[in-house]
């Protein structure tokens, strides 16, 4: 195990009603908000009129930001930090899923920054300073309620690439598992997926005698396992979106990778589907894994698959790599079983555009900790995905 600093800033307002907190909440930061959400969703399921009531109840000064779009733009980042700007807004509300929440950080970042917020992601300038934001979540995927990251678009150069720091972690999320129960089950499913990839991203990590992290691991991939068939058939049980929600938070909040590096090549393949074909990100999650899996078993990496296999799915053989293969299937079967594709034809992309991406997703240098990948690697795990 390596070194660590534990900190996670965010503080977790968890379970029904808890929207109760806001105006309290908000309080502590400001009085002159901004208020950020997607396309709709939060309108059809009354969210947006409560949040609304809350502020004015609480004489919180607001202007809106609605239209964020999945794979989230810089275009709307932009408009943000005028809006903020403009009004002397200091602080965020978010208020939807991933994509909110990370256009949220994006601002807030932005806000203190004299250059354009798009050089954060080119890594041509870092976080020094950052607006509060505090997030209502109502998509249970990506931990972005409980981290630093933000992952943002940039349509004009078809680049989707990641930012992560300690100044933008929310100074609360609220996590009520209702308002996931109008989900779509495409978004359920691909919810699940993001959350199991996260997982994947720490646990195939080259450092040993890391066992709580490796436990802590396979509990959450045998919650979301048990808990996302439940959500997608009965969409409105509690106790399923209430066991994913927090899985999700604890998957990606810095808990599983303190005294790891962790992989993520995994998620740097995706966001080049994503940045160019606008591919929802649970979903190239979903068809990649278990080709970046075969391609990484290894003599070298066999054992972890090893332990995968015993103790997530419960598969045992005197053969690690009969162990390691079936565990392999296991997973991809249980993808195909909550209706997610196996395959880049079945989302529509052709062997166009592979070579283009595989370039541009070693950007900043070979991917990957638990197998090094370069671009020759990644274009081979493209075309094995075809
Ligand atoms: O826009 P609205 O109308 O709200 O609809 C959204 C959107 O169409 C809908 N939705 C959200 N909550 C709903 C709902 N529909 C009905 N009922 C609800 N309760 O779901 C659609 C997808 O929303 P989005 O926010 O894009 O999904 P998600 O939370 O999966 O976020 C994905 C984005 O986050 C990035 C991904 O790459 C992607 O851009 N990631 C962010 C990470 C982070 N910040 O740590 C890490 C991840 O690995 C990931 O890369
Ligand atoms: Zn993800």
């Amino acid at each position: 195990m390596l070194n660590f600093d534990y900190e996670i800033p965010t503080k977790i307002l968890f379970g029904k009603d808890k929207i109760k907190q806001l105006g309290s909440e908000i309080k502590k930061y400001a009085n002159r908000i901004l208020l950020l959400y997607g396309g709709g969703s939060i309108k059809k399921i009354g969210l947006y009129d409560d949040v609304i009531k809350i502020l004015k109840e609480n004489s919180i000064e607001f202007q809106e930001l609605g239209g964020v779009q999945p794979n989230p733009r810089i275009t709307v980042v932009r408009e943000g930090i005028r809006l903020c700007r403009e009004h002397q807004l200091s602080f965020i509300l978010a208020v939807g899923g991933g994509s909110v929440l990370d256009t949220a950080k994006a601002i807030a970042a932005g806000f203190y920054y004299q250059g354009d917020a798009w050089d954060f992601y080119l890594r041509k300038a870092s976080v020094k300073k950052a607006l509060p934001i505090g997030t209502i979540l109502t998509l249970a995927a990506t931990g972005s309620e409980m981290n630093g990251n933000s992952v943002i678009n940039d349509e004009a150069t078809e680049s989707k690439l990641a930012i992560g720091s300690l100044l933008l972690y929310p100074k609360f999320s609220i996590l009520d598992p209702v308002y996931t129960f109008s989900l779509p089950p495409e978004q359920t499913a691909a919810g699940v997926v993001d959350i199991m990839s996260h997982i994947f991203e720490q646990y195939f990590s080259p450092e040993t005698g890391t066992a709580v992290q490796d436990r802590l691991s396979e509990a959450l991939l045998k919650v979301c396992i048990q808990y996302g068939p439940i959500a997608l058939r009965e969409p409105t049980n509690y106790e399923a979106r209430a066991n994913i929600l927090w899985a999700g938070s604890l998957a990606l909040n810095g808990l599983l990778l303190y005294g790891k590096t962790g992989d993520w090549s995994t998620h740097n393949m995706e966001h080049e589907l994503s940045a160019i074909y606008d591919l929802t990100h649970g979903v190239g999650l979903a068809l990649l894994t278990p080709f970046w899996m075969e391609y990484v078993l290894s003599e070298k990496t066999v054992e972890k698959f090893v332990d995968f296999a015993q103790n997530v799915w419960g598969i045992v053989s005197n053969d690690k790599f009969v162990a390691a293969h079936q565990a392999i299937d296991k997973t991809r079967e249980f993808f195909k079983s909550i209706g997610m594709p196996a395959t880049l034809r079945e989302v529509g992309i052709d062997d166009q555009r592979l070579e283009v991406m595989s370039n541009k997703a070693v950007r900043f240098g070979a991917l990957g900790n638990f197998k090094q990948l370069n671009s020759g690697d990644v274009l081979q795990i493209f075309k094995n995905a075809l």
